[in-house]
């Protein structure tokens, strides 16, 4: 069975098994079969944070399951649920046309909603930790559903339970999310702030009737940030990728003291234990990566943080551009890159 338009990097691996779930009991059906059940699992949803490094000698569990809704209750917070098949960027659009905001600086981000929880997708100053409340997850140990609040997702940079503990093979099935009845516009951001002063400051949008000082609405910072990403980042569909290949890198604040001697230019963010976090995409382009291939893997020239594939490029060819990319900002910083997809 051909991954190839499953994954967004366009890799044409393929796997042994594949099952399409289009509701959650499936799950429990399919691996109560004890052969099924053996295999190797991948679970794939939008397959937009993943590198297939080759073949995949095992059983994909493909989450096509769809549904959302309002829940209620929620106090100061309205709760929406959505199924983990459910596309990411239209689950955001469906909650602002409900007049909910909250997800709106992570529009257009590709994936699923059973996805977001696993790598805590993040973006323009909010992160999906800021906006979860619970979700479901099938747990393959004891066949049953489990309710997973917060602080069992243990979530971090990129980071939750889900990718600190594989081996536990939980599967996402639906992912409920708070968002305040009391919206305020998060702007933390100053890329995005910026956006959408340019905006406003134009006319060209209407703001909040009667705010004196010009408050965007949830929509028009959701616009902002479709138009940044649409700027920098390259649209899946027309070049395969997977969104930043590394993580920001945090390092100690001595260490960014001293960089900051040889590099004074060097792109840093002080994070709240004293620690900073690094730009991979400063770092990189440093190197002179930016733009330049190896074989048809190659560094996306407006954004050096994201690899792409230029047409037919495997898993290897990617990880030969990603280690020479890491070596380089290695020795020149002193710093390892870690790769943000999954690697299968
Ligand atoms: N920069 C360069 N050269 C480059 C790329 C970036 O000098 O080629 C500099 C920029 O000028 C800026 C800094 O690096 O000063 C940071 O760049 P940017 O604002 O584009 O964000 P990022 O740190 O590269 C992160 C996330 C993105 C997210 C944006 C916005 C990670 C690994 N990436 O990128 O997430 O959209 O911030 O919040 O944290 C993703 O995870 O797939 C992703 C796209």
């Amino acid at each position: 069975f051909s991954l190839r338009t499953l994954n967004t990097f366009g890799i044409d691996a393929r796997a042994r098994h594949y099952a399409r779930i289009t509701a959650p009991a499936q799950l429990a059906a399919v691996l109560a079969d004890p052969p099924l059940a053996a295999l190797p699992r991948l679970v794939l949803g939008g397959g937009s944070n993943l590198l297939l490094t080759g073949d995949f000698d095992g059983l994909v569990l493909h989450m096509a399951t769809s549904g959302r809704e309002i829940l209620p209750g929620g106090g100061e917070h309205v709760l929406v649920r959505a199924q983990a098949g459910e596309n990411w960027h239209a689950f955001v659009e469906w909650t602002l046309a409900q007049g909910l905001g909250g997800l709106e600086n992570l529009a257009l981000i590709p994936g699923t909603v059973g996805a977001a929880p696993i790598q805590n997708i993040g973006a323009y100053g909010l992160e999906t930790k800021d906006v979860f409340h619970s979700l479901t997850a099938f747990d393959p140990a004891s066949g049953e559903m489990v309710t997973m609040r917060a602080a069992d997702c243990r979530f971090g940079y990129r980071d939750s339970v889900f990718k600190q503990h594989p081996e536990r093979g939980l599967i996402i099935v639906d992912v409920t999310f708070a968002l305040p009845r009391a919206w305020r516009p998060n702007l933390r951001y100053a890329e995005l702030a910026n956006e959408l002063a340019n905006e406003l400051a134009s006319g060209l949008t209407n703001t909040v009737a009667g705010q004196g000082a010009a408050v965007p609405t949830a929509r028009q910072v959701a616009d902002a940030v479709i138009a940044i990403r649409r700027r920098k980042l390259p649209d899946p569909q027309v070049i395969g990728n997977a969104g930043s290949f590394f993580k920001n890198p945090v390092v100690s604040a001595a260490q960014c003291a001293a960089l900051l001697e040889r590099y004074p230019a060097l792109v840093h963010h002080r994070q709240e234990d004293g620690s900073e976090k690094l730009a991979a995409g400063w770092l990189i382009d440093q190197c002179g990566w930016k733009g330049k291939s190896l074989g048809a893997a190659g560094v996306y020239p407006k954004q050096a943080l994201v690899l792409v594939n230029q047409g037919g490029a495997t898993g290897a060819d990617v990880q030969r551009l990603a280690r020479a990319i890491q070596a380089d900002v290695q020795e020149r910083f002193g710093v390892l890159l870690e790769p943000e997809p999954v690697f299968v």
